[in-house]
């Protein structure tokens, strides 16, 4: 289906998802979120999508949620609507999903980056909850996500403020994987996207459902969910493939059996 918010393309194995909604910094509405969900729906869909890279523009990954299209609402009303729910799909899909970041990630937009499972970011990206600042708190994530991402006196300090964290600190703080230069922010997240692509697929899937289960569960019921998980790797032709290859010093050839 045609899409009027974001730019969905396929690049080799990687499904692109550009939100674009320049003229208002990407801000996210109910259409953009409804589109997203389609755009996610339809990568976890193709098997020939292995990963997903989301992006904005140089000035601006998202400024957050569109703070016109809330500004009269009623709680009903936002509840009927429930948009907000929607900010949870990468962490949802099997499929691994990148956000790269350059200029804002505000609000909304910090929780979308958040929700993914591998920020990279310009130098000139930043991160930041101002949702105090209009009078609300972060709703999709922002008060759950940045205490576990970078601890709680920080995330406390800019919950509170509203102010915003530049890239270097986000790097040093774990809340994104690396900083490089803006002119290659994207290209090196498709690079990092390209290349988790060409690892087994079950194995890629089973990796990130245990990762965040780490947010999830106690280490014990942890531990034993990757156990079972690592167990049931022994079932796919992947295994076999991989640890047969290794030992006849050869290149694996991956089926996602
Ligand atoms: N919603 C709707 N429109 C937005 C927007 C948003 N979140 N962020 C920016 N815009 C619009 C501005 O209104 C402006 O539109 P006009 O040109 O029509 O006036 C346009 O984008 C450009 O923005 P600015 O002129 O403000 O640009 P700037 O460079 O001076 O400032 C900024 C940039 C610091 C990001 C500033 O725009 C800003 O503070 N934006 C709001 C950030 C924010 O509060 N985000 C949280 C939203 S609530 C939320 O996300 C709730 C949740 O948890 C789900």
């Amino acid at each position: 289906m045609p899409y009027e918010n974001i730019i969905v393309t396929i690049e080799d194995s990687i499904g692109l998802i550009q939100l674009n909604r320049p003229k208002v910094l990407n801000a996210l509405n109910a259409a953009v979120m409804r589109e997203l969900g389609q755009a996610f729906d339809e990568f976890e869909a193709n098997d020939a999508v292995r990963c997903i890279v989301i992006y904005g523009n140089e000035r601006a990954f998202s400024a957050g949620a569109d703070i016109d299209a809330m500004k009269t609402a009623t709680p009903v009303e936002m509840l009927q609507r429930d948009w907000v729910a929607q900010w949870d799909r990468p962490r949802r899909m099997k499929k691994p999903v990148i956000a790269a970041v350059s200029g804002y990630a505000l609000g909304g937009g910090c929780e979308l980056a958040m929700a993914c499972d591998i920020i990279i970011a310009s130098e000139t990206a930043q991160f930041g909850q101002p949702e105090i600042n209009i009078g609300v708190i972060p709703g999709a994530g922002g008060t759950q996500r940045l205490p576990r991402a970078i601890g709680k006196a920080r995330a406390m300090e800019m919950i509170l403020t509203g102010k915003f964290m530049k890239a270097d600190e986000a790097e040093r703080r774990g809340l994104v994987a690396r900083v490089v230069p803006v002119e290659s922010y994207l290209e090196e997240a498709k690079a990092l996207a390209r290349e988790i692509a060409s690892k087994p697929p079950i194995a890629v899937q089973f990796a990130k459902e245990c990762v965040n289960k780490v947010y999830e569960l106690p280490l014990g019921e942890g531990l034993e969910y990757e156990r079972r998980h690592f167990y049931f790797l022994f079932s796919t032709e992947d295994q076999r493939e991989g640890m047969e290859a290794f030992l006849a010093k050869r290149k694996p050839q991956w089926k996602g059996k």
